[in-house]
């Protein structure tokens, strides 16, 4: 009787609290909205020009508009605030995805400097760019897990990793939205859920997805965005177990609303209700509207369906007004939020772009994005490697050597390409100060190219070098969305080139400038030494020739693990054992050809490749090396649910060689036996630590029982008990590594009791 009082008190107390006062506002927006102003809140159209159809959409009430800006912006803002029946303005949206004008190196890039700060502030950043132009609601960050390099959009992702993904996206969220009571830039987490696992790395196709992988995998990094502060999230293209997600109620309404509690904005991709006419899970734009409607879907990007369609489905009685209200009152907020009812114009009459801040961050980002795989010792060049005690002869050249438009990668609408600093610019001033003698031969700007003569022209002029720098990769059209590749090679002539060059004697650097991992192992063997930069933004040039010249030291690591062939995709660091782990691989060469019979073992490897990667996730090389000692914990056992309840798993890293350097050490667990088999090995913590020359640095991670859980049925429930999966951890024993990357170290042993 005592309990069920004190439970009425507290209801009673909840009931008389005063209501958010903004949410007081909300309500009484709300209840002056007519029903066709409702279902116009709830649609974003597409700007871009001056159209008198748009003017009256807006004049009707239009809640968002995609790739307005500037100008145009205020001119339909407007109308929004001065014309319309209520004054509510729009957001304006645009894809700002790794910067607005000044462009960061590509996400994918960014997960490789495991540097959450400046991620953030790069987002930060970019944000004071974008508002600049009205922009005040990106479509990022973009946190779907990729393990597939055939897939353009990996180079959008943070790469395979559950763990980094969930951290990156986080810092980004941050970095947009910003401290303040009121949000600078709100982010939009994106494509909820899975699109990253389409079948063949085939844009927009079919996924299938069991509950377990989904929930341990693809799920958490949406989950750490939110719980970031997300004002939005935007379902994505893809069918994921045969229900679209643009009408998935698993995922919109039972995992995201009812369990996640979410109350930010969900939009749709692109036209996505649309498109699932041609998905067959619908006859018409009515039967998507319905069963967009009923996933909560509450504004509908460029599909046209709510406008064409809700209106007549509220009036028929299948879809009630009240959730319209639900859905209103989520955009409201939203505006709200962002201040926009107060301040619904562009932030500045004279924009700042490109600002010293801004170039010194992307710089760095840039410089801490390239990932050091392969050094015999050329790197960092300096004179000692010249024949007389003059500056030395460099030969740059490769088609990513001078290209101002390709080395910003994919989505970057508002750079300006003759912003862009390109490495043989930087070079050129290196020259100019005497540290270097330059020959340049920049080729052509497609990487895709073949020529002869450009074969012979670079061969005559590597004689004339000390050292080939080269520049080669991917141009900026070949990655990003719809742009999947099904071979991973340097297109175009490039191995040829590297070895026409390579055979003329003379060392050659390769620096790949990407937008995906490239099955390169045969280039890497032909060169001298590879630094993998993907497609790193504007200063991406004066970034690569410090590192080159040895002003900064490399310390990139890669956040995908990168495959020797195509064939060996999907392949990533933490996967589950098989019953046959790989012991003994025999390669082709170890069969005697023509050999009708052989024992090959029963292992689970290649033929041609034995289970390995060309380079294991969070691998990187730098100038100096470092020893990792072993990792020692405070205690063997940690204990369930009561103190201490925490292990701290401590290791000691000397740097051996003879400079400063960053080392990233990377902290990984293994469950040992679990219910349902679990992964070799897990990230769950890294740091990045400069170390000077020959010292040391001790490093701490805490475990506790939540790096161990997982999901699955929790103990003692009998199998398929409704509702019975959540995250926990089971008791047993664990292995912990704290190592530079995910295929070295030796393991530590704890218990979970
Ligand atoms: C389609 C893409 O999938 C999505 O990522 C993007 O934000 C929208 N188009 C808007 O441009």
């Amino acid at each position: 009787m005592k309990h069920f009082l004190s439970i009425l008190a507290l209801l009673t107390l909840v009931a008389c609290q005063p209501k958010d006062p903004v949410e007081r506002k909300i309500d009484r927006l709300i209840a002056q909205m007519t029903l066709d102003e409702k279902i116009a809140q709830m649609t974003q159209l597409s700007g871009g020009q001056i159209t008198e159809n748009l003017e009256n959409q807006v004049r009707a009430g239009l809640g968002s508009m995609l790739n307005s800006m500037g100008e145009e912006a205020d001119y339909y803002q407007r109308i929004a605030v001065e014309e319309s029946r209520l004054g509510i303005p729009m957001i304006f949206a645009r894809d700002v995805i790794h910067g607005y004008r000044t462009i960061y190196p590509i996400p994918l890039g960014q997960a490789a400097t495991f540097d959450l700060a400046l991620v953030e502030e790069a987002a930060r950043l970019t944000a004071q760019e974008a508002m600049q132009a009205g922009i005040r609601w990106t479509f990022s960050p973009m946190v779907d897990i990729s393990r597939d390099p055939r897939w353009g959009r990996i180079a959008e992702s943070y790469g395979e990793d559950t763990y980094l993904a969930s951290e990156m996206g986080a810092a980004t969220v941050r970095g947009y939205q910003g401290k303040d009571s009121i949000v600078q830039m709100a982010a939009c987490v994106k494509h909820f859920v899975g699109y990253g696992a389409s079948e063949g790395g085939r844009d927009y196709n079919t996924t299938w997805i069991p509950e377990v992988q989904l929930r341990e995998t693809y799920l958490p990094p949406f989950k750490a965005a939110l719980d970031a502060g997300s004002l939005s999230l935007m379902c994505s293209f893809n069918d994921l177990n045969g229900v679209p997600l643009s009408a998935n109620k698993h995922l919109m309404k039972d995992i995201l609303r009812d369990e996640w509690q979410y109350d930010g904005l969900l939009v749709s991709d692109y036209a996505s209700s649309e498109n699932m006419i041609k998905h067959g899970n619908c006859a018409d734009l009515k039967e998507a509207t319905l069963l967009s409607i009923n996933a909560q879907m509450e504004m509908d990007m460029e599909s046209h369906a709510y406008l064409l369609h809700l209106k007549d489905l509220v009036k028929e009685g299948a879809v009630k007004e009240d959730l319209l209200d639900v859905c209103v009152r989520n955009i409201l907020r939203m505006k709200f939020r962002l201040g926009l009812f107060d301040n619904p114009y562009c932030a500045l009459e004279t924009p700042n772009y490109y600002n010293s801040e801004s170039l010194a961050t992307t710089q760095r980002l840039a410089e801490e994005s390239a990932v050091l795989l392969k050094n015999n010792g050329i790197l960092p060049l300096n004179t000692k490697h010249s024949s007389q005690n003059t500056p030395m002869t460099v030969l740059v050249c490769g088609p990513l050597a001078d290209s101002q438009h390709d080395q910003n990668g994919t989505w970057c609408f508002d750079k300006v390409d003759s912003a862009t600093v390109t490495p043989l610019m930087s070079f050129r001033q290196w020259a100019k100060e005497g540290k270097i003698r330059l020959i340049e031969q920049p080729g052509k700007h497609w990487s895709r190219e073949v020529s002869e003569a450009n074969i012979e022209q670079l061969k005559r002029l590597a004689k004339q070098a000390e050292v080939v720098l080269y520049f080669g990769g991917e141009e900026s059209i070949l990655s990003g969305e719809a742009r999947c590749r099904a071979h991973l090679d340097l297109p175009g002539d490039q191995s040829e080139q590297l070895r026409t060059l390579k055979a003329t004697g003379k060392p050659v650097v390769l620096t790949v400038m990407a937008g995906r991992p490239l099955c390169i192992g045969a280039d890497i063997d032909a060169v001298d030494a590879v630094l993998y930069a993907f497609h790193g933004g504007t200063m991406q040039g004066p970034a690569l020739a410090n590192l080159i010249m040895g002003k900064v030291a490399p310390s990139g690591r890669l956040p995908v693990t990168f495959p020797q062939a195509e064939g060996q995709i999907p392949i990533y660091y933490n996967k589950k054992n098989s019953g046959r782990p790989t012991y003994n691989p025999v390669l082709y060469d170890d069969i005697p050809v023509g050999a009708a019979q052989f024992s090959i073992g029963a292992d689970s490897y290649w033929l041609e490749y034995g289970d390995k990667p060309l380079y294991p996730f969070g691998y990187g090389l730098t100038y100096t090396t470092f020893e990792y000692g072993p990792v020692t914990l405070s205690d063997t056992i940690l204990l369930q649910a009561s103190s201490p309840h925490r292990l701290i798993a401590t290791c000691t890293i000397k740097n051996t060689g003879h400079c400063e350097a960053v080392a990233i050490p990377q902290l990984y667990i293994r469950d040992l036996v679990g219910a349902l088999t679990r992964p070799v090995r897990e990230l769950k913590g890294f740091q990045r630590v400069s170390i000077p020359a020959g010292e040391s640095r001790t490093v701490t991670f805490e475990i506790t029982e939540e790096e161990l859980a997982y999901w699955h049925l929790a103990d003692g429930i009998t199998l398929g008990a409704d509702g019975a999966y959540a995250f926990s951890a089971e008791k047993g024993d664990f292995h912990v590594w704290i190592a530079p990357n995910s295929a070295e170290g030796e393991p530590a042993k704890f218990a979970l009791r």
